[in-house]
């Protein structure tokens, strides 16, 4: 007999969408989510209201009619952004969040933050305003192994950055490692923090990307790590109630771009993240935590209602034979991620 579980409608808390062709093509496979926290790393990067009030637009036009999805969208913190524009943009309801990307931590993040100091007084005049940060944590210095740049970015930058900031809000962007899963736990009371997990990082270790032949389609920043760090990830996001919820990263990059002598990071997934979320779920015995992961965690971080309608997640006996192993954007292919598993699970609307 299929199993099947009804939630409330999932929300995305970190989804890269891109712009012109790239965002008609991958828009669709997000559609059904009920929210999306948008990313900023566009190029050049949303950094005014003004720019993130027109990619809105551009989005909602790529968007199939009908379609769930909001969009809510972020800035991109620079050395340069003015606190007043930042402040006006979420007091409109403009934008939910500001994305810090530390200068060359990964795709587009040339215009982020190299001198902290700089950005003190906007990030002051963000907890003031009860305006969220969310944090890509992982630092650039090239004398730090990449396996180990989350673990350090904690205590070198976010720590000290949270402790010179009473009441800002952080969320820990996609966590790789127990240190970060550790580290949002321990700071996440009265929604001080809260950290969002990747479906991929639930599924791939360092091994997947580099034992037996190197898997570009793995590749994402920050990088899948060993093992021990992927079961901390499992075991923090089907905990049910607290900080961790869904953020998909979902980052697609034309296959041209990332099968390159030096290619880009990313793993899309938007066209079948739940599905192999609920499969991963079951496969521990936690599908009755998985609502909380993907629809309530996250509402209640952002100070948001959960969505007001459900979807039904079925699992049926043969496997689902219809997700994309690929999709067309203009002239080029995208590859969808490969969980490395057959899917039996579906999403539908209830
Ligand atoms: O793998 C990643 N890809 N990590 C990021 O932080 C950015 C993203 C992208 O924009 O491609
Ligand atoms: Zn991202």
């Amino acid at each position: 007999m299929n199993k099947s579980l009804t939630l409330r409608r999932p929300d995305d808390w970190h989804l890269h969408l891109r712009d012109g062709a790239m965002l008609n093509a991958v828009a669709p496979h997000s559609a059904d989510f009920g929210r999306a926290i948008i990313m900023p790393n566009l190029v050049p990067p949303v950094v005014t209201g003004d720019q993130a009030r027109a990619y809105r637009d551009r989005i909602m036009a790529a968007l199939p009619d009908g379609a769930p999805l909001r969009p809510l969208m972020t800035l991109y913190l620079t050395e340069t952004t003015e606190a007043a524009d930042l402040v006006a943009a979420h007091a409109d309801g403009l934008i939910a969040a500001v994305k810090l990307y530390p200068a060359g931590a990964t795709t587009n993040s040339a215009s982020g933050v190299k001198d902290f100091d700089k950005v003190r007084p906007v990030l002051a005049a963000m907890a003031e305003a009860g305006v969220p940060l969310c944090v890509h944590g992982e630092v650039t210095d090239a004398e730090v192994d990449i396996f180990d740049r989350e673990a350090v970015f904690i205590d070198r930058v976010l720590d000290p950055v949270r402790r010179a900031t009473p009441g800002l809000r952080v969320v820990m962007e996609h966590i790789t490692t127990e240190d970060g899963v550790a580290y949002v736990r321990q700071n996440a009371a009265d929604g001080a923090m809260g950290g969002t997990i990747t479906t991929h990082h639930l599924v791939i270790n360092r091994n997947a990307i580099l034992a037996g032949g190197f898997r570009p389609h793995y590749y994402c920043l920050p990088v899948a790590k060993r093992e021990k760090h992927r079961l901390a990830l499992r075991e923090a996001a089907m905990s049910g109630p607290g900080p961790f919820f869904l953020g998909t990263d979902s980052a697609p990059h034309t296959d041209s771009a990332k099968l390159q002598p030096c290619g880009c990071a990313g793993c899309f997934t938007a066209p079948n993240t739940m599905a192999i979320l609920a499969q991963v779920f079951d496969e521990d015995g936690k599908l009755d935590q998985l609502e909380a992961f993907t629809s309530l965690n996250g509402p209640a971080f952002y100070g948001l209602a959960p969505n007001e309608d459900s979807v039904t997640m079925t699992r049926h006996d043969a496997p689902v034979e219809t997700y994309p192993t690929t999709i067309v954007a203009g002239d080029e292919t995208v590859t969808v991620f490969d969980p490395g598993f057959p899917l039996y699970w579906q999403m539908e609307s209830a």
